[in-house]
């Protein structure tokens, strides 16, 4: 028997992946850029076990039983088995697999990149396999491998039709710019989107934009992108990460039938942001959206407290501080200056449109867990905690 406990973070891209050129395979029209996050404040978290008893392979997410027949499953678990030694006895043995998230899936956080990073990094363990694996977990989902490095992540989109040169590549570790923060505006919102596999389907096969977005406008803004991150040059970082947020949901509505991710509170928010880096005259705070309407800010350190107290004002709140606030301790939280809510024109709105704000940082990539109480599964492939 075996057993083994990963942990892997999730990433927020600042070059935005959108579109595909192989559904199957997963491979991306354009480059990409992200950071992990801290696993401190959300991370996947999966433990497998082996073992030659199990009767049949079983796979239990967030406290669900799941098929095992998934494709994007299959298909990390047939490349990983392909690259492990024939003669290890209990490659041949079935397993079970369960995967939690420590943060709520309804947070609209891209919780799969978390799952599969961590799910192909756990594998590798059990099975011995060292090198690249980020070209595996591309095949559960597309962000997954920019989660399998901590730091700032470049996914390089390749070229080779089956896939092996599109991988990510760490440009920088997590402390590299160890004053950036993120806040994660998490947006009250129910209206089902469609999921982001659907939507980049749908914008591939019949937006225009799409095609000068990854052919020109992509290839110069990643370069770009990485020449902010290793310069640290936030003005640089904050103008590019807004634009391609705004570039991949231009393409996301010359989609047909339009595809509109971002709600009335997303929008505002942006307004909201530019309105302050105006007032400000620098670029200090930079939105970027993914397939949902919550709304990321990335920011330094030292801009949190000013920032948060306009949120704040703009944005009234009818929680509890300790169920509103989640992640890495704030600092204190103290009322608007009367002169900016002047000076901005600010006006308050009505209680509740954010549901909670997460604060975060850039973090460290998957790791194994040693400690054998923070195995999810038993010895016999079943749960702990149903
Ligand atoms: C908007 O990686 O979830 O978050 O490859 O189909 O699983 P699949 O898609 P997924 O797409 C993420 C899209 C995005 C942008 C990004 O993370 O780069």
């Amino acid at each position: 028997m075996k057993m083994i406990t990963c942990i892997a973070p999730i990433n927020m891209a600042v070059i935005k992946y959108w579109g595909k050129r192989d559904e199957e395979l997963i491979l991306p029209i354009n480059d990409s850029i992200s950071a992990s996050l801290s696993t401190d404040v959300m991370c996947a978290k999966t433990t497998i076990v082996t073992s030659a008893l199990l009767k049949e392979n079983k796979f239990w997410l967030n406290g669900q039983e799941q098929s095992f027949d998934s494709p994007r499953l299959t298909n990390c678990l047939r490349a990983i088995k392909k690259r492990a030694d024939e003669k290890l006895p209990h490659l041949h043995w079935n397993i079970s697999i369960c995967s939690e998230n420590n943060f709520p899936t309804a947070a609209g956080l891209a919780s799969s990149a978390a799952g599969y990073a961590c799910l192909v990094y756990a594998l590798a363990q059990l099975y011995n396999i060292e090198g690249e694996i980020s070209n595996i977990a591309r095949q559960g989902s597309g962000s997954a491998c920019r989660s399998i490095y901590g730091g700032w992540v470049r996914w390089h989109k390749g070229n080779s039709p089956v896939g092996e040169d599109s991988l990510a590549k760490q440009i920088v570790p997590a402390d590299h710019w160890p004053e950036m923060r993120l806040l994660v505006l998490v947006v009250n919102d129910t209206k089902k989107k469609y999921s982001s596999a659907k939507g980049m389907a749908i914008t591939t096969l019949t937006s225009s934009l799409i095609k000068y977005r990854a052919n020109e406008i992509v290839p110069r803004r990643i370069e770009a992108m990485e020449q902010a991150i290793l310069n640290k040059n936030f003005q640089s970082f904050a103008e590019l990460t807004m634009k391609d947020s705004n570039s991949m949901h231009a393409c996301c509505l010359d989609s047909f039938p339009p595809i509109a991710y971002m709600n009335e509170v997303s929008h505002s928010i942006i307004q909201l942001v530019h309105l302050y880096n105006d007032y400000k005259k620098e670029l200090t705070v930079a939105y970027t959206v993914d397939a949902g309407p919550n709304t990321c800010i990335y920011l330094l350190e030292s801009e949190v407290e000013d920032f948060l107290s306009i949120v704040n004002f703009v944005f009234p709140n009818n929680v509890d501080d300790n169920e509103y606030y989640r992640g890495l301790k704030l600092p204190s939280i103290r009322p608007l200056d009367e002169s900016i809510v002047k000076d901005l024109n600010l006006s308050a709105n009505k209680e509740g449109l954010l549901k909670y704000i997460i604060y975060t940082k850039v973090g460290e990539g998957p790791r194994v867990l040693d400690d054998s109480k923070e195995h999810l599964l038993q010895d016999d492939g079943l749960p702990k905690h149903f």
